[in-house]
């Protein structure tokens, strides 16, 4: 069982990376991706302009927390002050509240083109798998994703996620039939990978 509200610490801070809520400053930031058809290509959002980008961005600053089962937690990866264009969001990365009894959350992700390839979204989705089931407890974290989404499916499995399934043109998606695939971590498999010595016991007896 998850208890809720999931009102996390923020900002998370990783070696390279803040994860905090949105602000309505980011637009700018915002725009640049939302508006990228190969960002959005394999994800159910539209190529957006910037009216639709304030729109989306504008629900975005208000789920910096989950208070009810089917919520999204939606934080933006703000380059820390390590790097080159410090304080530029450069993506989000999402954590879902899928079931509170079954304890399930399911991950999601996406970047800026301009930045990929350098292990940032790595970054932040490890935080956010952490932060699940270490401070949330949940017991079980899925993805699903395009199986046309090779740098997603790379991802996921440089985190650790194993694929579970491969649904055969199960979803008619932006105007053609789509193959699904399903990736998934359980709790045990997050502590035997991060912390394999078992000292350290983030993940909490009942679950
Ligand atoms: C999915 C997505 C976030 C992956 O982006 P990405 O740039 O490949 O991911 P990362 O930032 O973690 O970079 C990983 C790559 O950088 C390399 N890399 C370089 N430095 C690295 C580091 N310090 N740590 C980890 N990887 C590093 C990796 O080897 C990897 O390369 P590879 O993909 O050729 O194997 C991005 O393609 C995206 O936003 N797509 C659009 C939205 C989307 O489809 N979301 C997924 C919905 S399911």
């Amino acid at each position: 069982m998850v208890n809720l509200p999931w009102s996390p610490d923020l900002p998370i801070r990783t070696p390279r990376l803040e994860l905090r809520p949105h602000r309505s400053a980011d637009l700018d930031d915002l725009l640049v991706y939302h508006s990228d058809p190969e960002v959005v290509r394999y994800i159910p959002w539209p190529v957006r302009d910037r009216v639709q980008t304030a729109a989306a961005l504008d629900s975005r600053t208000r789920q910096g927390q989950v208070t009810a089962e089917g919520q999204w937690l939606v934080l933006a990866i703000e380059l820390g002050a390590s790097e080159e264009q410090a304080g530029r969001v450069i993506g989000e990365v999402l954590l879902k509240l899928d079931s509170t009894t079954d304890a399930r959350g399911e991950l999601g992700y996406a970047m800026t083109a301009d930045v990929a390839g350098r292990g940032y979204a790595t970054e932040a989705a490890r935080a956010v798998l952490r932060l699940g089931f270490e401070e949330f407890g949940l017991h079980r974290i899925v993805a699903r994703l395009d199986a046309r989404n090779d740098a997603s499916a790379r991802l996921l499995r440089r985190l650790g996620l194993r694929q579970e399934a491969h649904f055969v043109r199960d979803e008619f998606f932006k105007g053609e039939w789509t193959d699904t695939l399903v990736f998934a971590m359980l709790a045990e498999e997050w502590e035997q990978r991060e912390n394999p010595d078992g000292r350290a016991g983030h993940i909490p007896k009942a679950l």
